[in-house]
């Protein structure tokens, strides 16, 4: 529809448009000077009927990839037209660069959650505007009115997933669409309006490209991406938040747990529980991890690496580890506990059954109990448990202690099982092999 200078018809309607080069800029007549808008926001113009004359801008810039030229609008059309213009401004995303560049950490050194890349994405949610105002910006810190809701009830949702490097030095997504789903069922168990998921999915690559030097390359790195919404009326009362914010922030990592991919030690709690049934723990809101600290403190006082969790109901039914997911191999029966509610549906957890189911493994999602997991111990079947989620891929698990019985699995070494996922996965991470399941997406 739009060539390089010189007036043209719309295909779609009677609108004339009519680009010309800067410094012919003299629009004849009751012209108003208009807002800015694209090719795109042109073309729903002209689907409705708006006649206009249309010039480059007299100050060209790029947002977001595409150029933007300022309207001179000759005849406005009211209400829709404010709509639309009101809707696409409102969802431009303006850059604005760092001048002060940070230095990069040693790729080797990185740990996990340690350092953080030098811009952000950040938009805001208010009732009558909905979400809006989106930006990246150089990383900083937030003002925030010490009356913030989400500071007093805990009102605020997050995500985690990463970017890789492949071997061809492109940066990919696993299932980032997954995530920013994971991330809307979370926002309606916690009354937080829920965001686009195109466009957030647009946003994060936008980020991601101003920040790809950030990608490391060394084997095991990448960069995790923490897409978070915060509460932020400045309120004290209990109710769900008018206002909020959305930011993504990016760290580079390296391994989760200082062990690496060795087996990691597990401590059975019966004092603390996780979540309970109708709470929520199958979203990713901070009181859940707030929530386990005091347990996961125990735990480490007593040498072990995460807690494993048990329902809140009965006290019996295994369910996380840690932040992960657990499967458990018994027999040939490869076992992970159901989706109960109180569990969260990794994303790393679907794609370990999907790897099963399609390799015909007997893969089983069932309650689990921790009598069933002794059992199976004392008789010899169970041969391996891990752990899963996206900080750590795959965690195969040494030792559990329960009570005053300590549990060793295998000889120490990572299981067969564990190390074959943890392959398989980082294998389509890193598209050291063709991504079958479609998992990939190229920023
Ligand atoms: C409590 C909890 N369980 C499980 C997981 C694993 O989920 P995913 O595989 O999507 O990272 C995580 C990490 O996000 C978590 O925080």
């Amino acid at each position: 529809m739009i060539d390089r200078y010189g007036p043209m018809r719309s295909p779609m309607s009677s609108v004339f448009i009519r680009r010309e080069r800067p410094s012919l800029m003299a629009p004849a007549g009751p012209v108003r000077r208009g807002p800015v808008l694209d090719g795109t926001m042109c073309c729903k113009l002209a689907s409705v009927g708006t006649q206009m004359l249309w010039y480059p801008a007299d100050r060209p810039y790029r947002v977001g990839g595409h150029a933007k030229y300022r309207i001179f609008r000759k005849f406005l059309c009211g209400d829709t037209l404010c709509r639309y213009i009101k809707e696409e401004n409102k969802m431009q995303i303006a850059t604005q660069l760092t001048n002060q560049p940070k230095t990069k950490p040693d790729q080797d050194q990185l740990g996990f959650g340690i350092h953080f890349s030098d811009h952000m994405f950040q938009m805001d949610y208010t009732p009558d505007l909905g979400w809006h105002s989106p930006h990246i910006e150089p990383y900083g810190p937030f003002a925030l009115d010490p009356a913030t809701m989400v500071l007093h009830y805990g009102q605020g949702i997050f995500e985690g997933m990463k970017a890789y490097r492949n071997a061809s030095g492109d940066i990919q997504l696993f299932r980032p669409r997954d995530n920013f789903k994971r991330l809307n069922h979370s926002a309606r168990k916690l009354c937080i309006p829920e965001i686009d998921v195109d466009f957030v999915m647009t946003a994060l690559k936008e980020l991601l490209r101003v920040e790809k030097d950030w990608v490391p390359a060394a084997a095991g790195t990448s960069l995790y991406i923490r897409p978070t919404i915060i509460a932020t009326d400045p309120f004290l009362g209990v109710r769900a938040s008018h206002s909020y914010r959305f930011f993504i922030i990016l760290s580079p990592v390296g391994a989760y747990y200082a062990e690496g991919f060795n087996p990691i030690k597990i401590l059975v709690t019966r004092e603390h529980v996780r979540a309970v049934r109708g709470g929520v723990g199958d979203t990713k809101t901070m009181g859940n991890y707030a929530a386990s600290l005091l347990a996961g403190q125990k735990a480490q006082d007593a040498g072990y690496t995460q807690v494993l969790w048990l329902d809140g109901v009965d006290q019996k039914y295994v369910e996380e580890v840690g932040s992960m997911n657990i499967f458990f191999v018994i027999g040939d029966e490869l076992v992970t506990p159901e989706l109960s509610g109180s569990i969260l549906p990794g994303i790393t957890r679907d794609s370990v059954l999907q790897l099963a189911q399609q390799a015909k493994m007997h893969v089983s999602e069932r309650k689990i109990s921790i009598d069933e997991v002794l059992d199976a111990y004392e008789t010899g079947r169970l041969n391996e448990i891990f752990g899963s989620g996206t900080a750590a891929v795959i965690s195969p698990v040494g030792e559990i202690k329960y009570e005053e019985q300590i549990i060793k699995i295998g000889d120490g070494s990572v299981g067969p099982v564990a190390q074959r996922f943890f392959d398989a996965i980082m294998d389509i991470q890193y598209s050291r092999v063709d991504d079958s399941m479609g998992w990939v997406e190229q920023v």
